[in-house]
C-alpha cells in the first residue's frame, strides 16, 4: 500500500481489533492518536482528540454530529466507522462538508444472521428459563413434564422478516433450514433476490399479523424509529415471537414491555436496545419471555478482525484521495 502523506492526523476513538491497529501503524500515518480503551471515549475528550485531524475511526457509540465535525474543523476528509449501521452519524452534516464515509457491510452479514437465529430459537424455545431451571435447587427441574417449558417451532411456520437486506436475506435463507413454510418481508421495495428464499413481498400490517416469528433486520431511519409500537403488537399473533438484531430505537419497548407482560405475544429476542447498555433495573429484564443480548450480533473473533481490518482501509482510502474498499454513497 501506498505510504499515507506525512503530517496527517488520525484519531481512533477506541482499542481495535489487532488486525486494524497493525494496518494503521504499517501505513506510516504521522500522527495516530487513539482513545485506548476498551470502554468509550468520554464526549469531552472526544471532541479534543478529534480537533485537526484528517481521519477519524469511530465506532457506532460515538455521535458524529456538527458539534464534533465542526471540533474536528476543516481538515477532517473521512470518517470511518466501525460497523455497517451508519445512524449514529449525521449524515446531512457529513455529506455538507464533503467528507468521505466508509463503512463494513458484507463481512459482518453471516454472523449477525447467524446470532440472530440463534436469538430466536432461544427465546422461542425458552432457553434461558431451562438453563436456570436446571440449576435451581429447590423447586426446579423435578421431572420430564409434558407441556413444561413448552415454547414455539419454525417446522411449518411463517417468518416475517421486516427488511430484507443483505442480513435479513441472510436470516431468512438460514431459518428455511428449519422448515419454515411462508416467508414474508416488507420495506421500501420488493427485492429480486427475495426468489432466493421465496419470499413474498407484503405490506408490513400483513406481515405482522400473519407471522409466527417477526424478525427485524433494518436499518434505522426516521420512517422506521419507533416502528414497532402498541399498534404493531396488538397485530400480532398472541403465539409470535418478536426478534430485533437492527437497533434499539426500531423498537417502543414499553409498548414491547406491555405486550409481553400482557400475552399480547409470546416472547421476544433482542440484540439491541435503547439505552445501550440497558440499565439492570429496565422492566424488559424483568420478564421470562425476554431474552436480551448486550448487542453481540458480530461478535466472532474473524468477523471483527475482517471489520477492523476493512475500516483501517477505507480510513487510508479517505487519507490517500483513492478508493475506499467500502465507501458509503450518500
Ligand atoms: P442493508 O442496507 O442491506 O439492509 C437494510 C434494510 O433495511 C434494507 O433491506 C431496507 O429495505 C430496510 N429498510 C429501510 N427502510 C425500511 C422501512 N421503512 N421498512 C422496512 N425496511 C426498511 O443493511 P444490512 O442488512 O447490512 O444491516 C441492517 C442493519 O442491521 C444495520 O443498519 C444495523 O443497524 C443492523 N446491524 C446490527 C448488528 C448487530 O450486532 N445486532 C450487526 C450488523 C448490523 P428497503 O430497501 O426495501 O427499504
Ligand atoms: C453494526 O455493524 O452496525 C453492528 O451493529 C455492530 O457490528
Amino acid at each position: 500500500m501506498q505510504a499515507v502523506q506525512k503530517l496527517m492526523k488520525v484519531f481512533i476513538t477506541r482499542r481495535i481489533p489487532p488486525e486494524g491497529a497493525k494496518l494503521l501503524s504499517q501505513a506510516g500515518v504521522y500522527e495516530v492518536a487513539q482513545w485506548d480503551s476498551d470502554e468509550p471515549v468520554p464526549r469531552a475528550e472526544l471532541l479534543k482528540g478529534v480537533e485537526g485531524a484528517h481521519g477519524i475511526l469511530c465506532l457506532l457509540s460515538d455521535k458524529i454530529d456538527a458539534e464534533l465535525l465542526d471540533a474536528a474543523g476543516p481538515n477532517l476528509k473521512v470518517i470511518s466507522t466501525l460497523s455497517v449501521g451508519f445512524d449514529h452519524m449525521a449524515m446531512d452534516e457529513i455529506k455538507k462538508r464533503g467528507i468521505r464515509v466508509g463503512y463494513t457491510p458484507d463481512v459482518l452479514t453471516d454472523a449477525t444472521a447467524e446470532l440472530t437465529v440463534a436469538l430466536l430459537l432461544a427465546a422461542a424455545r425458552r432457553l434461558p428459563e431451562g438453563v436456570e431451571e436446571v440449576k435451581k435447587s429447590v423447586g426446579g427441574w423435578s421431572s420430564w413434564k409434558p407441556l413444561w417449558l413448552c415454547g414455539y417451532g419454525l417446522s411449518g411456520s411463517t417468518v416475517g422478516v421486516v427488511g430484507l437486506g443483505r442480513i435479513g436475506l441472510a436470516i431468512a435463507k438460514r431459518l428455511k433450514a428449519f422448515g419454515v413454510k411462508r416467508t414474508l418481508y416488507s420495506g421500501r421495495t420488493a427485492k429480486a433476490y427475495a426468489g432466493e428464499v421465496g419470499g413474498e413481498f407484503v405490506p408490513l400490517d400483513t406481515l405482522v399479523a400473519e407471522s409466527d416469528f417477526v424478525v427485524v433486520s433494518c436499518s434505522l431511519t426516521p420512517d422506521t424509529k419507533g416502528m414497532c409500537d402498541q399498534a404493531f403488537f396488538n397485530k400480532m399473533k398472541k403465539t409470535a415471537v418478536f426478534v430485533n438484531s437492527s437497533r434499539g430505537t426500531v423498537v417502543n419497548q414499553e409498548d414491547l414491555y406491555q405486550a409481553l407482560s400482557t400475552g399480547q405475544i409470546a416472547a421476544a429476542g433482542l440484540d439491541v436496545t435503547t439505552p445501550e447498555p440497558l440499565p439492570t433495573d429496565h422492566p424488559l429484564l424483568t420478564l421470562k419471555n425476554c431474552v436480551v443480548l448486550p448487542h453481540i450480533g458480530s461478535a466472532t473473533y474473524s468477523t471483527r478482525g475482517v471489520m477492523a481490518e476493512l475500516s483501517a482501509q477505507n480510513l487510508l482510502g479517505g487519507l490517500q484521495g483513492t478508493d475506499m474498499p467500502s465507501e458509503l454513497t450518500f
